[in-house]
């Protein structure tokens, strides 16, 4: 792939230095362009937006709030359909204060989530694409939202788990939320992962048990679910499937992997019971040896895990009509595991820090492995089915990427405060001090924990991703590379850019890894930003700062598409910073209103 790789890839970019400025910052010798804000039209007819005077059929129309994944798939030569996710809303920073009721915020939240797919169009600078415009020509846009009905597969479809009183069949679910990461799938759709579930249920009567298999915590629990008084949507006043006391089931129906074909936007979205019920940051599919469809998905909060699903059926490359329609199905028999790592240390745990690792299986479509739990309740309740077969509790499991050159899988762990507090250190999770800094020049302070994060790399067995043996190594601690605790690959640390809080991960043809990040102001006092960084050679770990986002904003997608000439990237929350209102925003990016707009971009070389 050598040959025929793309500037970005090959270039020996100048590294953009820590800042904390309120703008999209690039090396030397690139632009970028911005292809569509939040409120834009995504559906023809879409009403006039504005959030001044915002109405539920605008939002309904328009591109959603806080774009996370970015997925593209090319139509012809000149366009592509590129499908990204809607996490989450936060109506302090969209609107005025006091301009909306309470009923109102909450309607206009529940629609703001889901998944857009829109038509893009190459741009005259090689690299650049638009957003089409004229929605006429523009037939497969779709606005998925709660409107949309999704259809569960798999083994706990139609399960009385998932049952309500407005589905009783527990198999139509109106509507994904919190939808973060994701991934593209072999057969050209889309994956995403329902993550913080939990926050949107609440309720004013008696909060629900659930079940505890032999754990101390109980379902509702273990997931984060609560009866809260400082709930800040109040969804559960406007749509009583919110209400846990009405509705202790809809939980149930979230936290999914969901998949999307963008080129059917007739064809309803489907929810795959057999890839597990956890706070899914996103999925990557790969294609094993043995013609496995492989799923690989983590389980963001601190100290949980990292699953595997491999395929019952194998994949059809023959490329026909009839072949999608099959590799479409998939991902709804198989089996499921739960990821344990062993560290090979035998005394002190010290750097390179690496070991083996097993896949321990929980499910599959017709036998639990899971002793007290059915097939349907390892799938509904994931979390408590894997605390019973002692995986590894790691620091905040986000994305998981399969390298397309070397097979490797990587996995970004973005930090855990409490490492070595309430979870012990292993050879694994090492870190349990790490070197902060308040901004880009101040000077390190040690704080206790992980706190700015590792890439993963694990190397299945034999080459197979349906294998259940693994070795691993992390490849990267990140953090300032003056701080003794920091690893990187064993490159020379004098020359690296400071990283930290690893979120998103891509490769390009060569097989660099591209690591976005999420949350490094905190530890760092920097913004966040997009790494390259070789996983191969002499350059193995030379990480380097391709670009950074505006002032309070997590750098999404990232995707490294057409030969190495486009990078698409997505600044999601810009403005997020504590304290900061609609009237008094800390960003005001992308700098078209007084307002910040969460947004797609991309980068591409200069003319
Ligand atoms: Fe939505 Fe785990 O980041
Ligand atoms: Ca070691
Ligand atoms: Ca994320
Ligand atoms: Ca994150």
């Amino acid at each position: 792939p050598l040959a025929a790789a793309g500037p970005l890839a090959r270039v020996d970019f100048q590294p953009v230095p820590p800042n904390r400025r309120d703008a999209v910052v690039l090396p030397n010798g690139f632009d970028h362009n911005v292809i569509i804000r939040w409120g834009d039209p995504v559906l023809p007819g879409a009403p006039f937006w504005s959030p001044y005077n915002l109405t539920l059929e605008a939002v309904k129309k328009t591109f959603g709030y806080n774009n996370d994944y970015v997925g593209v798939v090319p139509l012809d030569d000149t366009t592509a359909l590129m499908t990204v996710n809607h996490e989450y809303d936060d109506p302090t920073l969209m609107y005025p204060a006091g301009r909306y009721s309470q009923e109102q915020i909450a309607r206009f939240g529940i629609y703001s989530h889901g998944l857009s797919v829109v038509t893009i169009k190459r741009g005259k600078v090689p690299g650049s694409w638009f957003r089409e415009k004229d929605l006429a020509k523009a037939p497969k846009n779709r606005r998925i939202n709660a409107d949309t009905t999704f259809r569960v597969t798999g083994p706990a479809a139609g399960h009385a788990l998932l049952q309500t009183t407005a589905d009783p069949s527990g198999s139509r679910i109106k509507g994904t939320l919190n939808n973060c990461a994701g991934g593209t799938t072999p057969w050209g759709t889309v994956l995403s992962g329902e993550e913080n579930f939990n926050q949107y249920f609440n309720t004013e009567g008696t909060m629900p048990t659930g079940p505890t298999f032999g754990t101390a915590k109980d379902s509702y629990s273990r997931y984060g679910i609560a009866k809260s008084s400082s709930d800040p949507r109040q969804w559960y006043r406007v749509d009583e499937r919110f209400d846990l006391a009405t509705e202790p089931n809809e939980p149930h129906r979230f936290g999914w992997i969901v998949e999307v074909d963008p080129m059917h936007p007739g064809e309803a979205p489907k929810k795959h019971s057999m890839l597990g019920r956890f706070k899914h940051e996103g999925a990557c599919v790969v294609i094993a040896s043995n013609g496995r469809a492989v799923a690989y998905s983590g389980d963001d909060e601190r100290g949980d895990y990292m699953y595997k699903f491999v395929s019952a059926e194998k994949y059809d490359d023959s490329g026909t009509r009839a072949a999608r329609r099959h590799n479409k199905t998939l991902l709804s028999k198989g089996t499921l595991f739960v990821a344990k790592l062993t560290g090979n240390d035998t005394g002190a745990i010290e750097a390179p820090y690496d070991g083996t690792g097993e896949w321990i299986p929980l499910a599959s479509d017709t036998e639990s492995f899971v002793p007290g739990m059915t097939v349907a309740e390892v799938l509904v309740f994931t979390r408590q089915a894997a605390d019973l077969v002692g995986p590894t509790k790691m620091d905040r499991p986000e994305d998981v990427e399969v390298n397309p050159v070397n097979e490797k899988v990587y996995v970004a762990l973005t930090n855990n405060s409490n490492r070595g507090s309430s979870y012990p250190a292993d050879e694994a999770n090492p870190v349990t001090v790490s070197g902060t800094r308040t901004s880009p020049g101040a000077p390190l302070v040690n704080q206790s924990g992980n706190r700015n994060g590792y890439v993963l790399e694990m190397t299945p067995s034999d080459g197979n991703h349906a294998r259940r043996a693994f070795t691993w190594d992390l490849m990267l601690v990140c953090g300032d590379p003056e701080s003794p605790e920091t690893y990187f690959a064993g490159y020379d640390k004098s020359k690296v850019s400071r990283i930290s809080c690893p979120d998103n991960l891509t490769f390009d043809s060569v097989g660099n890894l591209w690591i976005s990040t999420d949350g490094a102001l905190t530890p760092m006092g920097q913004n966040d930003g997009l790494f390259r960084v070789p996983v191969a050679g002499p350059e193995r770990g030379h990480v380097k700062a391709f670009l950074t986002v505006p002032k309070g904003a997590e750098c999404c997608g990232p995707l490294v598409y057409d030969n190495d000439r486009s990078l698409f990237f997505a600044p999601q929350h810009p403005g997020e910073i504590s304290g900061a209102t609609f009237e008094e925003p800390a960003s005001t990016w992308p700098h078209t209103n007084d307002f910040p707009r969460p947004s797609v971009c991309v980068a591409y070389r200069q003319r």
